[in-house]
């Protein structure tokens, strides 16, 4: 079956095209609009810019993903159905303008299944890429699935060189999932059998990244911003770091529960950085090695966490998804913590490309419920800001 995947729940408006066979499963095509360049200057994403660049982007990207694709011969185009898309996206005028425009000018392709976000996520954001899926899923009459976006970053670990892997040999699995908008530790003990057992009381880990940037006047998004200068300066001894003698918090490293906070991280940064004299808060080396030291408190308190949850609820896998686990560090500190002391664990991690959004984890995880569930009613379908894995 072919599978036509969207994804805009933040920042990025991504479309995939995916093919599956059997075990084999194809990501054929996938766009990725970014939009890092527009929210740079505030720091963050800014909700009502982000909403107004997918509404400008999305249909292009369609168009060009489905642009070589077979066609549905015989398929009717209805003026009818037209009509009602009108008025269904009647507030989403620069969307509708587009959309309709684009249905009026083609014909339908050869897809089985529409797969979409429908969240958690920003709800401006999130709406753009549900309405689209609903108004092609009505239009040409394909059936349509929405998609859990954490759920995605975690089942997306289960596509491996283009092949499904079997699931139940990983289960029972302590999944971490690490991005911009959330820090949570999840008990997987089936496929689509969750339970959150920690999540973090404030800040992301993502967010702890990108704040901690800014302090550091590093620009957005701060996680890559940070790792790439830790990277660029990789040979500076550890000693010319001591000098500074940075010693940022590991918070709530020790708490018996599973729970994470890193708002407070920032602020000590910040606290840390105003204590020093002019000369060495602009020094490269003392960003360098306050860069390294944020980064390893985050690291390790993520680390320990994850192995403590996955040693109580004995599982026999930890599984990594989101923005973060592309982070380097994180993922060698993981391996040879798991090497080292607990070499019976699976240990599962997207790869790089899958780490960070994208809508093939969108198509593969909707591929995934639609097998189980089947479709959902385009209808009902809406965009859920506080979506919770499992429900
Ligand atoms: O999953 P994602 O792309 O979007 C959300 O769902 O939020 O995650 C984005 C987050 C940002 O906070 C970004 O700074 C962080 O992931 N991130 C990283 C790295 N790449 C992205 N953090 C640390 N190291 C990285 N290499
Ligand atoms: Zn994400």
């Amino acid at each position: 079956m072919k599978i036509l995947a969207i994804e805009t729940s933040c920042d990025d408006t991504c479309v995939a095209l995916a093919s599956q066979k059997g075990d084999k499963f194809l990501i054929e095509k996938e766009i990725i609009s970014s939009q890092t360049k527009i929210h740079q200057k505030w720091g963050g994403v800014y909700p009502t810019a982000a909403k107004r660049e997918h509404q400008k982007n999305i249909v292009p990207i369609i168009e060009k993903i489905l642009k070589n694709e077979k066609r549905v011969e015989g398929f009717s185009f209805s003026e009818k159905k037209l009509t009602k898309i009108e008025t269904f996206l009647a507030k989403d005028g620069l969307l509708k303008k587009r959309l309709l425009s684009f249905l009026n000018n083609s014909v339908k392709p050869k897809i089985d299944l529409i797969a979409v976000t429908k969240g958690p996520g920003l709800e401006p954001c999130l709406w753009v890429g549900v309405n689209t899926a609903k108004s092609l899923s009505y239009f040409w009459n394909v059936p349509i699935v929405g998609v859990n976006h954490i759920e995605a970053h975690i089942l997306i670990n289960f596509l491996k060189d283009g092949k499904i892997l079997d699931i139940k040999k990983y289960m029972p699995a302590v999944c971490l999932v690490v991005s911009g908008g959330h820090t949570q530790l999840i008990l997987m003990k089936d496929l689509f059998d969750y339970q959150i057992i920690g999540e973090t009381r404030d800040d992301a880990a993502g967010e702890a990244f990108d704040k901690t940037a800014r302090v550091l006047g590093l620009s957005y998004p701060g996680g890559p911003a940070i790792e790439k200068l830790i990277s660029k300066y990789r040979n500076i001894e550890i000693s010319r770091c001591r000098n500074f003698e940075i010693n940022l918090p590991r918070p709530m490293i020790h708490s018996k529960n599973f729970d994470f906070s890193f708002s407070g991280l920032k602020t000590a940064v910040l606290y840390f950085v105003k204590k020093q004299p002019r000369k060495i808060r602009k020094s490269k080396i003392f960003k360098v090695c306050l860069a390294k030291e944020i980064q390893n408190a985050i690291v390790e308190v993520l680390v320990k966490k994850t192995i403590r949850a996955a040693r109580e609820f004995r599982a026999k896998s930890i599984i990594l998804g989101g923005g973060v686990s592309a982070n380097s560090s994180l993922r060698s500190v993981f391996k040879k913590k798991i090497m080292k002391n607990f070499y019976q664990l699976n240990f599962l991690v997207p790869e790089k490309k899958f780490s960070t959004d994208n809508a093939s984890m969108v198509a593969f995880a909707g591929y995934l419920r639609f097998r189980k569930f089947g479709k959902d009613n385009w209808k009902n379908l809406e965009a859920d800001a506080n979506l919770i894995i499992g429900t």
